[in-house]
């Protein structure tokens, strides 16, 4: 679809487009993938971050935000605990925490691999130079999470501060592609600012990039953050993107995000039942899991733990899908 097009279906988005839209993505989803959804194990191993994301709960000017840094020995059992529940994808997200040198991230990566050798492992913790992404793909890191948050340069200054640049952080993607990792980008749908036209330029942006994943969640505003009084993202517009990227890109991994169970009662459920076939329960400790909060009431018990797997399986069983013990692979690779 043109630009033009693509606008025309946000604009014109009716409850009848957007059934459309998503019987034929649930449609495109089986075939790719049948009726299975990948499990990823999320484990948030640091909070600390030098950015300044407006939007972003843990940015580094939030005073109240409880800092913490999970140590390596917790990260491992992390795995371990994963690894038990069926998780062969461990996901390592953080904020941008320069304690965590590229000579502490390889030697946690390659204990990971050595330790369990038939797991994917995805990092998402940023922006980093070429040369700190090759050191970690050395070692073994597979795949990487970088949401683009906008692909328009006037409403990413809107979004950051100015010493974040969306030119680097369009570089960094190329990068990771271009090292051989499975690559993320994404957006937040309904981010203060945002308008249709940017979204038609978000799904322009990854049609151009062809990424393997696609992370996209609401905006939910997080009361110590500038942005503290802004509306939320509307949840009915994420399902209907999520279609519109599972259409655009047929084979991409794209999960229900933690974002969308957060602000829709059984949002996980209808992310898949909209063209979505990932899930990232978090693997985190208990008792860190709450301080990770990027936004207001993020989900952090119930289905959402490694505990709830069972409860999420049996969730996803009730709508036709199987959660399946697999390193789930983007397929075009
Ligand atoms: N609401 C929703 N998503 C958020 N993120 C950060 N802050 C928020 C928020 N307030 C998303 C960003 C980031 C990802 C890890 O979480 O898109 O890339």
């Amino acid at each position: 679809l043109t630009g033009g097009e693509l606008l025309t279906l946000l604009e014109q988005r009716t409850a009848e487009s957007a059934e459309i839209l998503r019987a034929a993505a649930v449609e495109t989803a089986r075939k790719a993938f049948g009726n299975r959804v990948y499990l990823r194990g999320l484990i948030e191993f640091t909070n600390y971050c030098k950015n300044d994301c407006y939007y972003c709960g843990i940015r580094c000017s939030n005073q109240k935000a409880e800092r913490y840094r999970l140590t390596p020995e917790v990260i491992l059992a992390c795995c371990d605990a994963g690894y038990d529940l069926g998780f062969r994808t461990f996901v390592l997200q953080g904020g941008e925490d320069s304690w965590w040198t590229d000579d502490k991230l390889c030697s946690l990566i390659a204990a990971i691999k050595e330790n369990h050798p038939d797991c994917a492992l995805t990092l998402s913790i940023g922006e980093r130079s070429r040369d700190s992404y090759a050191a970690l793909k050395q070692v073994g890191a597979d795949r990487y999470l970088l949401r683009h948050e906008t692909a328009n340069a006037c409403h990413y200054r809107r979004l950051h501060p100015p010493a974040l640049k969306l030119e680097n952080r369009i570089r960094c993607l190329y990068d990771l592609k271009d090292l051989g990792y499975q690559v993320g980008a994404g957006m937040m749908v309904g981010a203060p600012g945002q308008t249709l036209a940017n979204l038609v330029e978000d799904l322009q942006f990854l049609q151009k990039l062809q990424p393997h994943m696609v992370g996209m969640g609401p905006f939910l505003r997080h009361r110590d953050t500038p942005f503290a009084n802004e509306p939320d993202g509307s949840a009915e517009l994420t399902l209907y993107l999520l279609s519109m990227v599972r259409l655009l890109l047929p084979k991409v991994l794209l999960p229900a995000t933690t974002a969308l169970g957060t602000a829709l009662e059984g949002g996980r459920e209808r992310g898949i039942l909209h063209g979505a076939n990932v899930v990232m329960p978090n693997l985190s400790p208990a008792d860190v899991r709450s301080k990770y909060l990027l936004y207001h009431d993020k989900l952090a018990t119930g289905a959402e733990s490694a505990n709830g797997l069972a409860q999420l399986r049996r969730n996803l069983q009730a709508i036709g899908y199987e959660a399946v013990v697999a390193r789930g692979d983007a397929p075009t690779l």
